[in-house]
């Protein structure tokens, strides 16, 4: 940059237009005025997308040795009953009296609190009457809050008989396969299963563009772990790693520590979470996010979801000020006691006992003879269910409560003279126990937001002109090289296509793209791929023609080397896989540099 060039601030409006216009993001449904919460990624945009999910799957599936699934959208009722989110995944609202427009209260209160979301019903409607809000539209008095659940509802078939909802997180399709994946795994803990999928929320009013949207990728881990074994063998890779965090504490100040500090401190409750969180950094900060403008802030305990027992949400600083991008949860063993507690299924894993004890054990029977004429074709299922019952179950059965199975969605009362529980005292070397869960949950489309803002710069010179560069890091950019002809004439076009080719087809399988363009003037044409963070364009010129030359030009320094197509492959490698800076390349190869272009 020279010294006429000023870096100007990069504001949301700023990203926004730029991605529109190059084509990462377009507002969905535009054509019939747009609805909001709702963003299409483009053609450059998907390829930035699919490059984090690269990412993000190398780091989970190659790197951790994770199993990946893919369950679907619609859910039935049932499961959202067991997880708590149609009872609790909700918003609380307030409406005007006098014109009727509806309203999240926290958006209401959001100057005179600091933290809104960690408010619940009772402070929320507490603060809202004792500073007086009232309908910010019209000034009319405000309704009573109520609870607004954010999951879509939608029927399965052709009537309401069997609702169902579009998934508000990934999680829960990992939790009902449970037993599947455990029995997959050789029945071994810790057990990590990622989801790649949308997640569905009907916010109320969704305000911050493409931060708040309403149908979002999601890329999430569980990973199911012994709550008696706190340890996680890949720790020791990450534990020197440096964190900035915001814990939940009365001084509320950031903290410089490594992940080591951070657990023996008792900052981070445990190795496995702190683990987690590191990773989170490591892939955040591979993507492109600045350092210096992310932290990790433990949640209040009102701010928690339902499920969680402890979450540290990973944040950056945008235009619209921190904003969470991924949250890392202890969710305990809620969900699977969840779903044990509604299905009847028992989702307990095995440890293996350092030495054997004796246990008490009841059995229950079920009496087929008395249960097939009652229950006919479906005697056998709920046979099943009684005989799959875990021993706390049988236990409360055997002290009076009614034993209750479900099957196919119903609930079905077992009268006590069709089963017998017996008991025997037998020798154990294993026993069974609730996992818990360990839950890295990255909202992609902000994340890729939060890239793109981290990584535009605009500097404006002296005469006002603006230059905007989009400083991805090579592992992001939508396309990794350009090729340009100078002109497209004098056989340059057919030179360029040539070494277009064969670029590409060194690169092919690396998921690496290249771009070629002949369209408009040279200048342009570097400006276009500085938009869209194109790390490298190669120009053909009259000289090559002569000695097969080409210039490569670097989007970051703006330097120039003149390199012939032998060197193309290793330049590439090097530059690209090893980091090296085209003006140390060029040196080691005895290549001369040259100016750079502005
Ligand atoms: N599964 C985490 C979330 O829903 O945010």
């Amino acid at each position: 940059m020279t010294e006429k060039q000023n870096i100007a601030k990069t504001t949301y409006s700023d990203v926004i237009s730029l991605a529109r216009r190059r084509g990462f993001l377009y507002p969905s449904f535009d054509l019939y005025g747009g609805v909001a919460g709702f963003y299409d990624w483009g053609p450059v945009g998907s390829l930035l997308k699919n490059n984090f999910l690269a990412m993000w799957r190398e780091a989970y599936v190659e790197g951790e040795g994770f199993f990946e699934i893919d369950c679907p959208n619609v859910t039935p009722e049932v499961v959202f009953k067991a997880s708590g989110h149609l009872d609790e995944f909700t918003d609380y609202m307030t409406s005007c009296n006098k014109c009727s427009q509806h309203f999240r209260a926290d958006h209401l209160v959001a100057e005179l609190h600091p933290n809104p979301d960690s408010l619940g019903k009772e402070e929320l409607a507490g603060l809202i009457s004792e500073k007086g809000v009232k309908c910010p539209e019209c000034k009319g008095d405000l309704t009573e809050l109520y609870a607004f659940n954010l999951m879509f509802k939608t029927n399965i078939g052709p009537t309401s008989e069997r609702p169902g909802y579009l998934r508000p997180e990934t999680a829960q399709g990992i939790f009902l396969n449970f037993r599947n994946l455990y029995i997959h795994n050789r029945q071994k803990l810790p057990m990590g299963v990622v989801q790649i999928g949308k997640g569905f929320r009907n916010e109320i009013s969704p305000r911050q563009g493409v931060i708040r949207v309403r149908e979002f990728q999601m890329a999430e881990l569980e990973l199911f772990v012994d709550p008696e074994n706190p340890n996680y063998v890949n720790y020791p890779l990450l534990k020197h790693i440096s964190l900035s965090l915001l814990p939940d504490t009365t001084e509320k100040e950031i903290l410089s520590r490594t992940v080591e500090e951070a657990v023996e401190e008792g900052i981070i409750d445990s190795k496995i979470l702190a683990y987690f969180v590191a990773l989170t950094q490591e892939i955040l900060l591979k993507a492109g996010l600045d350092p210096n403008r992310m932290r990790f802030r433990q949640h209040e305990a009102h701010e928690m979801a339902h499920y969680a027992k402890d979450c540290w949400d990973a944040e950056a600083l945008t235009d619209f000020g921190w904003v969470e991008i991924v949250g890392i949860a202890d969710r305990s063993c809620y969900d699977l006691e969840q779903h044990m507690k509604h299905s009847g299924v028992d989702l307990r894993a095995m440890r293996q006992l350092a030495e054997p004890k004796m246990v008490k054990v009841r059995k229950i029977e079920a009496d087929m003879k008395k249960m097939g004429p009652v229950f006919r074709g479906r005697a056998g299922k709920i046979r099943d269910k009684i005989l799959a019952l875990d021993d706390d179950a049988v236990a409360a059965v055997e002290s009076g409560q009614p034993l209750i199975v479900s099957v196919d969605n119903e609930r079905i009362s077992i009268s006590t003279d069709m089963f017998t529980i017996s008991q025997t005292n037998e020798n154990r070397s294993i026993e069974r126990f609730m996992p818990h869960v360990i839950e890295p949950s990255h909202g992609v489309d902000r994340i890729l937001y939060c890239v793109l803002e981290h990584s535009l710069k605009r500097t404006v010179d002296e005469s006002g002109e603006e230059t905007r560069v989009l400083h991805l890091p090579p592992v992001m950019a939508p396309y990794l090289f350009a090729v340009f002809p100078l002109m497209s004439r004098d056989g340059l076009t057919d030179n360029a296509r040539e070494l277009y080719n064969l670029i590409k087809n060194e690169l092919r399988g690396r998921g690496s793209l290249g771009f070629y363009d002949e369209s408009g003037s040279i200048g342009r044409r570097y400006s276009r791929m500085d938009e869209i963070g194109t790390p490298y364009c190669l120009t053909v010129d009259y000289q090559t023609l002569e000695d097969g030359s080409f210039t490569i030009r670097e989007r970051d320094s703006k330097e120039q080397a003149r390199i012939n197509k032998k060197q193309v492959r290793t330049a590439l490698r090097d530059l690209v896989d090893h980091g090296i800076s085209l003006k140390d390349w060029s040196k080691k190869n005895g290549v001369k540099l040259i100016s750079r272009d502005n």
